[in-house]
């Protein structure tokens, strides 16, 4: 069981589009797949709600309210965290992540935000403690933008208190496949194959990511 936290104290930067865009992904390759919402405003389990009956299923928990613990069969844990989060309600979701992707929006306002909200995240010791790997993803990045090219510069900055980078996994585009997609509860992995050919390409990074960091934990252990 590998579980993706997916975090930043800003809201509308894209945490739900990559929750939900990774359970459909993970799901439509025959895994199990829990889906934690730990926002009141429950949009990933709205998203949840208009799946289709025919898809994979994902199993949804309303987190926020109910708790959660771990289901033991679970291959992949999603966990959608809301907006404007930090102290005890921050450290208490970094201890259940192995991963934890931070989406960004390409603009100077929003990484200065970013770079406060990793003040807070690096204060959280257990981070570190317990190797949490953090990565960014820039969203909603129009091409051939200022902002695009700016961007890398931006995120290299962002490093760990061990002083070691966050990696910058990618720059999803900003396209309609996403709204299309989160109307109907389908992830972009799941329709109109040649239609998002371009957003799957980006999220390929994202993916070997999330699944190296998994089997380097495992490798790091005796026997
Ligand atoms: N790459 C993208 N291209 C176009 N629209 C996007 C993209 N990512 C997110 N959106 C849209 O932006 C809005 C905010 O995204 P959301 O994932 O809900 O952010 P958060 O959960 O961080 O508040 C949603 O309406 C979503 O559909
Ligand atoms: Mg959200």
């Amino acid at each position: 069981m590998r579980s993706v936290l997916i975090l930043n104290a800003k809201g509308g930067c894209g945490k739900s589009t990559l929750a939900t865009n990774l359970a459909g992904y993970y799901a439509s390759k025959g895994r199990r797949v829990v889906l934690a919402d730990f926002d009141p405003q429950e949009s990933a389990l709205d998203w949840l709600a208009a799946r289709p009956a025919e898809r994979p299923a994902i199993t949804g928990i309303a987190a926020w309210r109910d708790g959660f613990r771990v289901p033991r069969d679970a291959d992949w844990v999603i966990i959608d965290s809301p907006a404007a989060i930090k102290g005890r309600e921050l450290s208490d979701l970094v201890r259940r992540a192995d991963s934890i992707l931070m989406p960004l929006l390409p603009s100077a306002m929003d990484v200065r935000a970013a770079n406060h909200f990793i003040g807070d995240l690096n204060a959280v010791r257990k981070v570190v403690n317990r190797e949490v790997r953090v990565a960014t993803v820039a969203n909603r990045v129009r091409e051939h933008t200022l902002a695009a090219a700016e961007l890398e510069g931006y995120l290299a900055r962002f490093s760990l208190p061990n002083g070691k980078p966050f990696p910058f996994l990618a720059a999803l585009r900003a396209t309609q496949n996403y709204v299309w997609a989160a109307e109907r509860g389908l992830s972009i992995f799941e329709f109109a194959p040649v239609k998002t050919l371009p957003d799957r390409e980006q999220w390929v990074r994202i993916l070997r990511w999330l699944s190296r960091s998994g089997k380097s934990r495992r490798a790091r252990k005796p026997g």
